[in-house]
């Protein structure tokens, strides 16, 4: 138990410390405050139809901002540099003072914006995407090039959704903590991924099922998860299989891997490793390690919360349509009991009832 909760603390530290590191495959340079594209900061063309236009501008009055009034030659700005712009958005001195400041946007709002009009929302001189990734390029390689895509990237606000451009209170210029953000979005019961599967409600899920998992209760979602796109099964930071039955194979389980025992499903007989034990006879195993259907550890565990102890869950969705298998798992003082489930009623003892020793 000690060395295991070593483990995650070790698992966390690295992710605290290089997050960077585990969430992209490749290391790339570093953003650079230099667009690859030439920025346009005149007023467009009419013939290229702005869509937005900045209220100053829309006035027609060059001298809001320029040193001449005449449109046809308005001559330089008469404020230099974001103080032109913080002259009317006085807010943005007080987001531009927080502990965390976005390079660009210190160095100039015109990296972004334009100040006259712009086909894009925002006044923003490319689509919010485009804009974030050009200067991103590992996280433009995890979100475009993953096999498992996060559609927080590309909904709604984008980027957006979880970082504030200009600057934040939370590091990585997050609007809110990492869990508050993930569980704040998955707090619907309509959520379908790419494939059309209801995703789950965390927001309830974590309210109905007190018993949390370590990591998920230390509120760290990304010790499992990648938040801009992965390699693996849920974007899981390490492999998982994704089905109810696999074969064993202990890479297939890296995930748990990283932070449980393996013994706990490799060793056949055991009294120490494994709860989870007729006697000694180890049932990890015999569920687990079965080099054709063997069962994945959702068969039992809800790895994120639970009702019962040690993460069982109350039912498991089988088969393609997700029907809900229930599991009516009961704790005894001696071990515990599964009834009519997979198998009729079965129980295990691992410890002596109260004043005799364990007769198995
Ligand atoms: C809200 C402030 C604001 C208003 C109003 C405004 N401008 Fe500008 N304009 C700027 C800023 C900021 C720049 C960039 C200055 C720089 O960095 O040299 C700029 C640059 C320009 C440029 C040069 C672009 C380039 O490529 O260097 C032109 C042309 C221009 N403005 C035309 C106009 C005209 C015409 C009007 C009035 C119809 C106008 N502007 C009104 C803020 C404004
Ligand atoms: C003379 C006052 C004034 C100046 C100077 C000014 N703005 Fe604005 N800006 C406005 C007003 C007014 C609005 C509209 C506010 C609203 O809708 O709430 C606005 C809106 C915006 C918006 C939001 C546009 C949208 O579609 O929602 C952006 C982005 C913006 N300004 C950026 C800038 C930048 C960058 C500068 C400096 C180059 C700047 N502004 C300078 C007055 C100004
Ligand atoms: C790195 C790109 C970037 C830089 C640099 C930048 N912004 Fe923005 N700004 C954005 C994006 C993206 C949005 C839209 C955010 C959203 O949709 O939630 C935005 C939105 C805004 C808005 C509209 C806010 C609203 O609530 O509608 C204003 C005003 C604004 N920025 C002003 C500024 C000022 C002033 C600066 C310079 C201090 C600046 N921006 C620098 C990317 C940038
Ligand atoms: C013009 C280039 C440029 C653009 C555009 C840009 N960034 Fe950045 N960004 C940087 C630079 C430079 C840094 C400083 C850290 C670095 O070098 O990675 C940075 C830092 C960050 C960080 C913090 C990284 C850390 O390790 O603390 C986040 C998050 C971020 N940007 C998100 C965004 C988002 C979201 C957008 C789009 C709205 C965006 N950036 C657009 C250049 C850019
Ligand atoms: C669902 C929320 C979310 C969205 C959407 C999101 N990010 Fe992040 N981003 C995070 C979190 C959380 C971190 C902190 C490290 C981590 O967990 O990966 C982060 C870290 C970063 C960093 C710092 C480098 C790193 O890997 O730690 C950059 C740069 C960044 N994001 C850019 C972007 C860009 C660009 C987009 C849009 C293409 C984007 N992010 C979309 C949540 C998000
Ligand atoms: C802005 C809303 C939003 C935020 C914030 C958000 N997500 Fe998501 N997430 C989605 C949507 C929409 C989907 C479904 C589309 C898809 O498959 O990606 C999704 C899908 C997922 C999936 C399943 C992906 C798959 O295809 O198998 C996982 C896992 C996930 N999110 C974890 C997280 C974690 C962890 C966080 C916090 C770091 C988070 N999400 C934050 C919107 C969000
Ligand atoms: C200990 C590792 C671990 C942690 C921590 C973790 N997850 Fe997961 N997550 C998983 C695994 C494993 C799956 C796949 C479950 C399955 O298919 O049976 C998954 C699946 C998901 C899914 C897609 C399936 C669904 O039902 O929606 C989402 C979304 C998700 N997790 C969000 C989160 C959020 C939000 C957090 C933080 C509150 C989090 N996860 C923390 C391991 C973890
Ligand atoms: C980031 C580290 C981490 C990962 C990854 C992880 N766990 Fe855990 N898990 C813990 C910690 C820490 C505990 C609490 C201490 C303990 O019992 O070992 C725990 C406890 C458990 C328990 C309950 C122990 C009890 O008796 O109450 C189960 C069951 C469990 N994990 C299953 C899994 C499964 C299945 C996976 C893979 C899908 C997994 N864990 C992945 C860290 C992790
Ligand atoms: C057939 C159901 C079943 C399957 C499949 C299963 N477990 Fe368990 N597991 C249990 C039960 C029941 C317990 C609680 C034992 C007790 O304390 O009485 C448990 C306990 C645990 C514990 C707590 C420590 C211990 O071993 O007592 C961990 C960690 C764990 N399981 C990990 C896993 C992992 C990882 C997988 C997949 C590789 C998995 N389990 C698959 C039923 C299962």
């Amino acid at each position: 138990m000690a060395s295991r909760s070593f483990r995650l603390v070790t698992v966390l530290a690295a992710l605290a410390t290089a997050p960077g590191a585990l969430a992209a495959p490749a290391k790339g340079p570093r953003a650079s405050t230099k667009h690859s594209f030439k920025v346009n900061l005149a007023p467009l063309p009419p013939s290229e139809k702005a869509a937005w236009s900045h209220a100053p501008y829309e006035a027609g009055d060059c001298s809001i901002c320029h040193v001449n009034a005449d449109p046809k030659k308005p001559g330089p700005v008469a404020k230099a540099g974001n103080d032109l712009c913080y002259s009317c958005h006085e807010e943005f001195q007080e987001v531009m003072a927080r502990k965390y400041k976005h390079p660009p946007a210190t160095e100039s709002c015109l990296n972004c914006h334009n100040p006259h009009n712009s086909k894009e929302k925002k006044l923003l001189v490319a689509e919010l995407g485009t804009l974030c990734k050009d200067c991103h390029r590992q996280i433009k390689d995890l979100a475009e090039k993953s096999k498992v895509k996060h559609g927080a990237l590309d909904q709604g606000e984008k980027c957006a959704n979880c970082h504030n451009p200009h600057g934040a209170n939370i590091e990585k210029l997050l609007i809110q903590l990492p869990f508050d953000l993930c569980v704040n979005c998955h707090s619907v019961d309509n959520m379908k991924d790419h494939n059309g599967v209801t995703l789950t409600n965390f927001k309830k899920w974590l309210q109905e099922n007190k018993v949390w998992h370590a990591p998920v209760a230390a509120k760290d979602c990304s010790a499992c998860h990648r938040t801009h796109g992965g390699e693996n099964f849920r974007l899981l930071v390490a492999e998982y299989p994704a089905k109810f039955y696999a074969p064993y194979d202990p890479k297939n389980y890296a995930l748990c891997y990283g932070c449980h025992n393996e013994k706990v499903v490799s060793v056949p007989e055991t009294k120490t490793l494994t709860n989870f034990r007729d006697g000694t006879r180890n049932l990890h195993y015999v569920h687990v390690n079965k080099p054709d259907r063997g069962r994945t550890c959702r068969a039992c565990h809800e790895v994120h919360a639970s009702k019962q102890p040690h993460h069982i869950r109350d039912g498991v969705p089988y088969g393609p349509k997700g029907w809900i298998l229930k599991i009516n798992y009961t704790k005894t003082p001696t071990g515990g009991q599964c009834a009519k489930t997979c198998h009729e009623t079965k129980s295990y003892v691992n410890r002596p009832a109260a004043g005799g020793p364990a007769k198995r």
